[in-house]
């Protein structure tokens, strides 16, 4: 089972990082060090209005005393961000949950970073460690306006390794250049919106081994893709750990029947597959996958299931619960 617990944490600082993007820096409240994190990990914050919201960490993963977030404002969201710029203050305290990585950085020699606007955040630590690591980077960070972009003033000090290209003077990121050909040995990391991920994997698509070359942050799900999912049908579930067996019926989720039977140890956030909270081990049966969270080799091995909105290509499932 994925790690999910939680700790109170008090808000140290609020800093405006850029038009629209608020930075707040969490520390417990007794001092004590946080658990460890590596870049490209999330923590879920348990926010005053019930919400419960995932922001990459975008600190130094060796400043144990503090988690750094930054949280930009979505007008058009469901409230998570806006009553974070509207209602946090400092000194305050949230539930934050121990960090979790669905975005790892892998070792290669070189690496391709492509952010969007505040998809900048899990590439930051990054930068970072493959400066410390020696591997040969670039970063291509796009946004609406500079005023929005945070983080641009310390980028600068990388020089020609990061590209800064703001679509009110530029247009868009030149993905043509960067991916038209295969980039041998390189991984690709991309964090953004909806339609640059789709760009970005629609021009590595061809590539030898694309799969082994691109990882994705998403921040919603994906459109289905590749593999079909299965149709909706019941699933018997036999919990491990009590030997309990309950029935999911075709039009509920795994998940909602497993809260409603008050079964320990479900955990959720996004409900929609893309954050990884619900993340549980299966020990028998046949997943079907449709998640935004795990990788390809993740779905073939079928040791884990996000059950938020997976079902199951076999009628039983035994799950580690
Ligand atoms: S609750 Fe977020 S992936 Fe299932």
């Amino acid at each position: 089972m994925t790690v999910t617990d939680t700790r109170k944490l008090t808000v140290l600082a609020l800093d405006r990082l850029a038009d629209g993007v608020l930075g707040l820096s969490l520390a417990d409240p007794a001092g004590l060090p946080l658990p460890a994190w590596t870049p490209g990990a999330h923590v879920d914050l348990h926010l005053g209005n019930g919400l419960i919201r995932q922001y990459s960490l975008c600190g130094d993963p060796a400043e144990q005393d503090r988690y750094r977030v930054a949280v930009l404002r979505e007008p058009n969201g469901r409230g998570g961000s806006a009553w974070i710029h509207d209602h946090l203050t400092v000194g305050e305290t949230l539930q934050v949950s121990a960090p979790r990585n669905n975005f790892a950085l892998e070792s290669s020699p070189a690496l391709l970073l492509i952010a969007g606007g505040i998809g900048i955040t899990p590439l930051l630590p990054m930068i970072a460690a493959a400066e410390a690591a020696g591997t040969d980077w670039r970063l291509l960070y796009g946004g609406r306006a500079g005023s929005s972009m945070a983080f641009r003033d310390e980028l600068a000090r990388h020089g020609e390794r990061v590209t800064v290209v703001t679509e009110e003077e530029s247009g868009l990121l030149d993905l043509d250049a960067a991916l038209g050909e295969p980039l041998a040995g390189t991984l690709v990391y991309c964090c953004g919106p909806e339609g640059l991920l789709d760009a970005v994997a629609a021009r590595t698509a061809g590539w030898p081994d694309a799969g082994a070359s691109l990882r994705l942050e998403r921040f919603h799900p994906k459109a289905a893709e590749g593999v079909e999912a299965g149709p909706d049908t019941a699933i018997e579930i036999e919990l491990a750990r009590t030997g309990r067996t309950v029935i999911v019926p075709a039009d509920q989720s795994i998940l909602d029947v497993l809260e409603d039977e008050g079964v320990d140890d479900c955990f959720s956030s996004c409900r929609e597959g893309t954050c990884g909270t619900c993340e549980t081990d299966v020990l028998g049966g046949e997943p079907d996958h449709r998640d935004s969270v795990l990788s390809p080799a993740d779905r073939e091995s079928g040791r884990t299931m996000l059950i938020c909105v997976s079902r199951a290509r076999t009628p039983r499932l035994v799950l580690d619960l």
